[in-house]
């Protein structure tokens, strides 16, 4: 992570291809587009990639999630249930559609408790949404378990773990629903894009229709096509959808680049009392997009945060710290700040935070170094980093 590191002729040749023809539209203008349809070519690229019966492509990763969520029916006044360590477009994308996110505590995997799961499920949720943060997953077994019990529907978030799999499916098959973003700093980008993939065939009807103004696509005139139902524009264009083309052909590779830069980093810490590393669920790989690991607490955590970027170590995040990404820096969700009135339900369904503590994250989140691993560095490169990074722990009490 990120693709865009290693751009290169691939990538130019799909995108020349759209510029010759000038059509930067993924539906229509059929007979002026030199037989290039890119966001179809990529759609079936993932299909086969991600092991999957449909993929409807879409603008972002926020997009995906939105789609995904809308494709499920779910929509004001449902909860659907995430955790705490997740990005801020998560709960963007649940609101928008006038539902409400249940935020409980994540474990040792950085990702949803299954039994803080269970103790927030009430008979307004609808759908439970794992995310697959920084190249790893959470237990999917258990949560596909809790999902039977109580019929909800499981949506994964995977956008930051494309090459990851679990008892080897690739990551965001094994929901009903899984959602990919491919925005600029993602392992495959198309500068901005992202993906909802299903096997649920209404599903998929229901994400094609439904980013695209609700048009049924039923046959080659755009002005004819009825609506079925309300929708809204969350199309890629074929340029974005191009670029992502020659990534995701690179996927195999990229993932490959990872694991060995993860290798040489993790080995270097492996032997330091002082680190454990984030527990990935049996049946699990990593796509190796980051090193997650704990130092004994938060001080200890602070302290290497600050030395690593005092000596040159970019890219590793202490998330605790993080406006983006944690819940304890969203004062904007927790106080409703809105441009706009929010609806009575979303407004509501949030009171909870406003007197919640989620220590059980702190735990975890407090000590956790998340380290970015780099497709562009050298061996060299990365074996120096390594014993900076070791040394500078070793020198931290
Ligand atoms: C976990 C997660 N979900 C959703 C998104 C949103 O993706 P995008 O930036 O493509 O909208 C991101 C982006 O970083 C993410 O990390």
């Amino acid at each position: 992570m990120p693709g865009f590191e290693l751009f290169g002729d691939e990538e130019r040749k799909e995108v020349n291809d759209v510029l010759e023809s000038g059509i930067l539209m993924r539906y229509g203008f059929d007979a002026l587009r030199n037989g290039h349809w890119k966001a179809k070519e990529l759609e079936k690229e993932l299909e086969s990639q991600l092991q999957v019966n449909h993929v409807q492509l879409v603008s972002s990763g926020t997009a995906a999630v939105s789609v995904a969520l809308a494709a499920a029916g779910i929509g004001a006044g449902d909860e659907v249930i995430l955790p705490t360590f997740t990005f801020v477009a998560s709960f963007e994308a649940i609101m928008v559609l006038g539902a409400i996110p249940i935020l409980v505590d994540i474990d040792d995997t950085l990702t949803l408790d299954p039994e803080a799961v269970n103790n927030a499920i009430t008979s307004k949720t609808k759908a439970i949404m794992p995310i697959h943060m920084c190249g790893s997953m959470a237990n999917m077994d258990a949560l596909t378990a809790i999902c039977r019990s109580h019929n909800l529907i499981l949506i994964e978030d995977a956008c930051q773990a494309i090459g990851a799999t679990y008892h080897g499916k690739p990551v965001g098959s094994i929901g009903d629903l899984g959602c990919f973003s491919f925005d600029f700093v993602k392992t495959i980008t198309c500068g901005e894009g992202g993906a909802v993939i299903t096997n649920n065939e209404k599903y998929y009807l229901n994400s094609d229709h439904f980013s695209d103004h609700g048009h049924d696509h039923v046959g080659s005139d755009r002005g004819a096509e009825t609506h079925p139902f309300l929708g809204y524009n969350f199309r890629i264009s074929e340029l974005n959808a191009a670029v992502g083309l020659a990534q995701v052909r690179r996927l195999n590779d990229f993932v490959a680049i990872q694991k060995d830069h993860y290798s040489i980093l993790r080995n270097a810490l492996s032997s330091i009392d002082a680190v454990t590393f984030r527990t990935v669920p049996e049946g699990g790989e990593e796509s190796y997009a980051f090193l997650n690991f704990f130092l004994p607490d938060l001080e200890f955590a602070q302290k290497v945060s600050r030395s690593f970027k005092e000596n040159g170590i970019d890219a590793c995040f202490h998330y605790y710290d993080n406006n983006w990404h944690y819940i304890r820096k969203w004062d904007h969700l927790v106080n409703l700040k809105s441009l706009y009135p929010i609806a009575s339900e979303v407004k509501k369904g949030i009171e909870y935070l406003k007197n919640k503590s989620f220590d059980q994250s702190d735990h975890f989140i407090g000590r956790n170094i998340s380290c970015l691993i780099k497709l562009s560095w050298t061996k060299e490169e990365v074996v120096q980093r390594a014993n900076t990074m070791a040394q500078i722990i070793k020198n931290t009490q």
